[in-house]
């Protein structure tokens, strides 16, 4: 062959692989509103800067007449690229080719970019698609998926791991995604669950469809599963380079920080009325996170699971922070088992990658009730506890209202290290509401009074005075445990100046192996 003919036959072999499955397949996929994996990842990337790595890769594989049926890439695209200028790693798992089944070598490549991505320490983006462990590879194919998940777990809080499905993902397939940091499912073309209906059927006899049992729906509500659901494809893949803005690229670097142009002292009249006067009446934090943060952009995480607490990216002054807010709009703002694991797995995230904490408190206490005690809530609330108090990034906490009990505690105290904490004149920082305390305090002194009338007379004198004395800043802000009551309008201002004495914040946590989280 001349150096032309091989040029030409590099060429026609590159054009082979990436037709993966065949045209009849590409059809397919996009018949059901799906794009390749090809298209996905030039849907993801900066146009122009995806580098593929072996696309000449084939299985090993001679069962059932394998042999015979070889495609160029063996069912996914992997390699690295740019967005917005800075390094990413990719892989994304192409159904035209034995439905993405996953076979030795398929993992192979996956793990091959995998290590390149921690040796240069830049995030790792999975696009999965897949039917699943490749039968015909049996227990190579199971070994591939466990090496994934050891990669998953070692790079776990050194590179930011994202994970998008937009198609089946099933059995312990599952596990990869579930190990990575964040999860975006694009809605009614992806689903995700250990066994199918099938299986269910026959060991519970339910009756229910795949998207009952793993759709992005049901995840992003029920499971918490899905941190993010996309209409489309394209948007999912859009929202993925929009959480990247927010994010460093391994754990050794400081997150971007964009030029701002939102005024650092722009004042918000309207949160100096936004706490109603009746404590019990409620009002939505994120128009408070809107009205602080920079061009009043938020990108919210897991917005549907467990709406009692509000997590996500912001920015002050062009720095990227993680907000965690109390949403007093749904249960009060109150903290249950759900919102504990979510709040806490999110803290934790932010640490590993040097993203300072902004707290919006507003929380009433832990949920009480049986479901609550038999499910655990020790344990979820002591997650959320541990997350806080092991962060060693800056922590910047504002009581807007109610700081009581345990909630009080957890909710990024100075007493878990916070660095500075601030409360509205509004707070309320005590061990209980009004209500409960006097019900403790004076129950022998209520039961005495005969009259009913006269009873409530008491109970509200008395509840009143116990607000007049201890549902306010003033008590907490005297021991120091908050170090100012800012006027609302001004909150964010006084974040951003916090944010600012803390860039050189250095705190260690005494070495050990490695903690023993409350699981
Ligand atoms: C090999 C597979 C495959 C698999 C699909 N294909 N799944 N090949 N191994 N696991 C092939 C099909 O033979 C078909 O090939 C092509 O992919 C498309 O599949 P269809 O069934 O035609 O597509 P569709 O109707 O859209 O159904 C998709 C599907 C179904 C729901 C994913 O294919 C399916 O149920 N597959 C099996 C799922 C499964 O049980 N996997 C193992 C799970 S256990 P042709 O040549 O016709 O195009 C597991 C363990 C992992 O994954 C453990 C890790 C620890």
């Amino acid at each position: 062959m001349t150096m032309q003919e091989k040029v030409k036959h590099l060429l026609e072999l590159r054009a082979q692989a990436k037709l993966g499955g065949g045209q009849k397949r590409i059809d397919k996929q996009h018949s059901l509103g799906k794009l390749t994996a090809r298209e996905r990842i030039y849907a993801l990337l900066d146009e122009g800067s995806f580098e593929e790595f072996d696309m000449f890769v084939t299985h090993r594989c001679t069962n059932f007449g394998m042999e015979k049926r070889t495609p160029l890439s063996d069912g996914v695209v992997t390699g690295y690229g740019t967005i917005d200028g800075r390094l990413v790693y990719v892989f994304s798992q192409d159904f035209t080719v034995f439905g993405g089944s996953l076979s030795e070598a398929f993992a192979q490549k996956i793990c091959k970019i995998m290590d390149q991505a921690m040796k240069v320490g830049a995030p790792i983006i999975g696009i999965n698609d897949s039917g699943g462990a490749r039968i015909q590879e049996g227990v190579n194919s199971l070994a591939g998926y466990t090496e994934i998940f050891q990669r998953n777990i070692l790079a776990s809080g050194v590179i930011p791991q994202i994970s998008a499905v937009f198609g089946p993902c099933a059995g312990g397939a599952v596990y990869s995604p579930a190990l990575t940091d964040f999860i975006m499912m694009s809605k009614d073309t992806s689903y995700m669950f250990l066994t199918g209906p099938k299986v269910v059927k026959s060991v519970t006899n339910e009756d229910v469809t795949t998207e009952e049992l793993g759709g992005a729906s049901v995840h992003a509500t029920k499971s918490g599963v899905a941190h993010f659901v996309a209409e489309t494809e394209k948007e999912g893949l859009m929202m993925i380079r929009k959480l990247l803005h927010y994010l460093p690229s391994n754990n050794l670097e400081e997150p971007p920080v964009e030029i701002n142009e939102d005024p650092i002292n722009r004042l918000e009249d309207f949160l100096n009325d936004i706490i109603p006067d009746n404590p019990n009446k409620p009002y939505d934090v994120k128009d408070v996170i809107h009205a602080i943060v920079d061009n009043g952009e938020f990108l919210e995480v897991q917005a549907a699971y467990a709406p009692n607490i509000v997590i996500g990216f912001g920015r002050f002054d062009g720095v990227s922070v993680g907000i965690v807010a109390n949403q007093p709009k749904y249960l009060a703002g109150v903290l249950d088992i759900n919102a504990s694991r979510k709040a806490a797995r999110f803290v934790r995230f932010c640490d590993a990658f040097n993203i300072p904490i902004v707290t919006l408190e507003d929380v009433p206490g832990f949920l009480p009730g049986t479901a609550q005690e038999y499910g655990g809530i020790i344990l979820h609330g002591a997650k959320l506890l541990y997350a806080y108090g092991e962060a060693t990034v800056p922590k910047v906490t504002i009581v807007l209202r109610k700081a009581y009990g345990g909630a009080y505690c957890v909710m990024g105290s100075k007493h878990l290290r916070g660095d500075i904490n601030y409360a509205w004149p509004t707070a309320e920082i005590a061990v209980m509401g009004a209500k409960g305390a006097i019900e403790v305090l004076m129950s022998k002194d209520i039961q005495a009074i005969e009259d009913a009338e006269k009873r409530n007379e008491f109970i509200a004198e008395k509840e009143q005075e116990y607000r007049d004395s201890f549902a306010n800043p003033f008590v907490a802000a005297k021991y120091g445990y908050i170090d100012d009551i800012i006027e609302p309008r001004n909150t964010r201002f006084r974040i951003i100046r916090a944010l600012q004495s803390l860039r050189n914040k250095r705190l260690e946590n005494p070495a050990k192996k490695h903690d023993n989280l409350p699981l």
